[in-house]
């Protein structure tokens, strides 16, 4: 008799809304994506995403940035040890980084190899870092978009799995722009999760494939 393969168990970190959690979850309850939700982290105990993970029956933990504060800086090992206690005590083999603000550590970062994977709001490599939606206003771009990645050390850096692009319009500001990134996010973080639980996008020690061939540039979803 062979074992049935497990489902991977994600843990996926947020520090604001949390909607492209909700999207996550709800793809793993539906079984869009072969995975279940082993818990939700958020290091502010004030994030809207918490209430919303609470409502779906999700498991959730608190690891207070606020409460790793040493002389006016965030003590980042003690900070991440925790971390690392909460995915492991849930059982976690999965990391998602959806609108989760810290930067983590190298050290971190290298427990999960090919574990791990961000969203970040622009077409990277343009734009790493924070304000995207602002940049792209003021840089008169004619279009933006989102990049699912695998998460290394270097910030935003990781290869690249799938981007959506969106159409910049003439009236737009930052929260009308954002909205439509958002709906964009909330198709492709399910995607590039689907396929990396079910072993379609592996990682290689570093070089990607997805399919058996090498992901030499995200796919294009629109
Ligand atoms: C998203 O724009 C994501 O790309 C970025 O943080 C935001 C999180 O939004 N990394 P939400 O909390 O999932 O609604």
């Amino acid at each position: 008799m062979t074992d049935k393969p497990t489902a991977a168990r994600l843990a996926i970190l947020i520090s604001g809304a949390g909607s492209n959690m909700v999207a996550i979850a709800q793809a793993c309850r539906d079984g869009r994506i072969p995975a279940q939700v082993a818990v939700v982290i958020s290091d502010q105990p004030a994030a809207g995403g918490l209430q919303r993970a609470r409502d779906l029956g999700l498991p959730v933990a608190v690891v207070d940035a606020a409460g790793y504060r040493r002389e006016g800086r965030l003590d980042r090992s003690h900070f991440e040890a925790e971390l690392e206690t909460q995915i492991r005590a849930h059982g976690a083999d999965m990391v998602i980084l959806a609108g989760f603000m810290r930067i983590l550590s190298a050290p971190f970062v290298a427990r999960h190899p090919g574990r791990m994977l961000n969203i970040h709001p622009s077409l990277l490599p343009l734009y790493p870092g924070l304000d995207t939606h602002s940049c792209v206003l003021a840089a008169g771009d004619p279009e933006h978009g989102v990049t699912v990645h695998f998460v290394t050390a270097e910030l935003d850096g990781g290869p690249a799995i799938i981007q959506a692009r969106v159409p910049v319009l003439p009236a737009d500001d930052v929260a009308k722009l954002s909205a439509r990134v958002h709906a964009a996010e909330h198709i492709i973080y399910p995607m590039a999760i689907q396929w990396l639980a079910s072993g379609r996008l592996q990682w290689n020690d570093g070089r990607p494939t997805l399919d058996g061939s090498a992901l030499a540039a995200p796919v294009r979803h629109v």
